[in-house]
């Protein structure tokens, strides 16, 4: 009798602890320690180094079991797993983890960094992406059209084997951090399309696309690097912490977004207009886009910006350039750029806090 109240109470402990698995989705997220370093290698492993400690973190931690959770539920081949990372320094900063969380997807002897948001589908999305084909290729038309209708900028290797595809697939090695790399022979390349000469890398985006040019545009991957966004963007405090690694010079709206007076309205369509019509002059330079809302830009700045208005930010060197006066046109935009472009118009200095 004894025995079989016991056996009862363990099969209710243990459909307990069932259902706390599945609902807290803990069960599909490995806890890993020092065997990991040995055990890891035959399988590809998204890893969130935490500290116990850090608030952060502990954010992370319901949403990378909800990953777990769908990662299992896609049949990805992709492992998920959290490290204490103060537990096994060692381990970890071997893996280069300097800061918490640090989320990492590693590949052989590849290790990604994922600084994205701290999101479900986002991780979810950098996760499928860095763990699959470094070059999808895209082998029908049907193919192609349906995987334009998904990106809003896809770049493509046109051609056969070559130098440049070799260099295209080096620099994916690298960049599929970012975004996704795929080839196609040129009998599936829309019709509207010219291509100058074969081989070549493209990039569709903004309803158009570019051809790279290795002698305007220097070498593949800071072309693919400054082509990677589309030419106007939303922009909020990720997207510009991204454009960062651009060196690029980011042109903003700053306006409410909900109000539809004419002052906002204006200076949205006027950074829109620049950015299309002038891409040929600027977009080597300059990011386009707007911005909801004065919050994030002033406690960047450390200014007082009244919205609506226009800053300009050089990610390279924490400088920024408001202009003069109002901006009421087109043209008024394209001169404050070309005063920037030549000096003229006075850049601030980001004040910066100690961090
Ligand atoms: C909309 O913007 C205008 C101009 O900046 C401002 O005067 C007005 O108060 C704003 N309206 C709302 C509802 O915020
Ligand atoms: C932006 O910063 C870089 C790095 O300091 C500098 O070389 C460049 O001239 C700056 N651009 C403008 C337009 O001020």
């Amino acid at each position: 009798m004894a025995a079989a109240a016991g056996a009862r109470t363990r099969g209710l402990l243990w459909a307990a602890v069932v259902a706390h698995v599945v609902a807290s989705g803990a069960g599909f997220v490995k806890d890993l320690d020092e065997s990991f370093k040995e055990n890891r290698k035959d399988d590809i492993w998204l890893v969130d180094f935490y500290a116990p400690w850090c608030g952060h973190c502990k954010k992370l931690e319901p949403v990378w079991n909800e990953v777990g959770i769908e990662m299992r539920n896609m049949g990805s081949p992709v492992k998920v797993g959290k490290m204490d990372a103060t537990s096994f320094s060692s381990i970890a900063s071997e893996f280069g983890v300097r800061g918490y969380p640090t989320i990492k997807l590693l590949k052989g002897d590849l290790a990604y960094n994922y600084r994205g948001p701290r999101t479900k589908d986002d991780i979810v999305e950098f996760a499928n992406r860095v763990a699959g084909p470094l070059i999808r290729p895209l082998p029908s038309q049907h193919m192609f059209e349906h995987v334009q209708k998904r990106h809003r900028v896809l770049f493509v290797y046109v051609g056969g084997e070559s130098p440049l595809k070799e260099k295209y697939i080096e620099v994916a090695s690298e960049l599929i951090v970012y975004t996704y790399f795929f080839s196609a022979s040129e009998d599936v390349v829309p019709e509207y399309v010219t291509l100058p000469e074969l081989p070549a890398v493209m990039v569709f985006k903004d309803g158009t696309y570019f051809v790279y040019d290795e002698y305007e545009d220097g070498d593949l991957s800071s072309w693919i690097n400054r082509e990677r966004f589309q030419g106007y963007l939303n922009v909020d405090g990720f997207t510009l912490y991204e454009l960062g690694d651009t060196g690029k010079l980011v042109a903003i709206a700053v306006i409410d977004d909900k109000n539809s007076s004419v002052e906002h309205t204006r200076l949205k369509s006027i950074i829109q207009e620049v950015a299309r019509d002038y891409r040929d002059h600027f977009h080597r330079d300059f990011q386009f886009g707007h911005m909801d809302g004065n919050d994030y830009i002033n406690s960047l700045l450390m200014d007082d910006l009244t919205i609506p208005t226009i800053v300009v930010l050089n990610t390279s060197n924490q400088q920024y350039f408001l202009p003069d006066r109002h901006i009421e046109s087109t043209e008024d935009m394209v001169q404050f750029i070309n005063n920037i472009l030549d000096g003229t118009a006075e850049g601030l200095k980001i004040a910066r806090s100690e961090e």
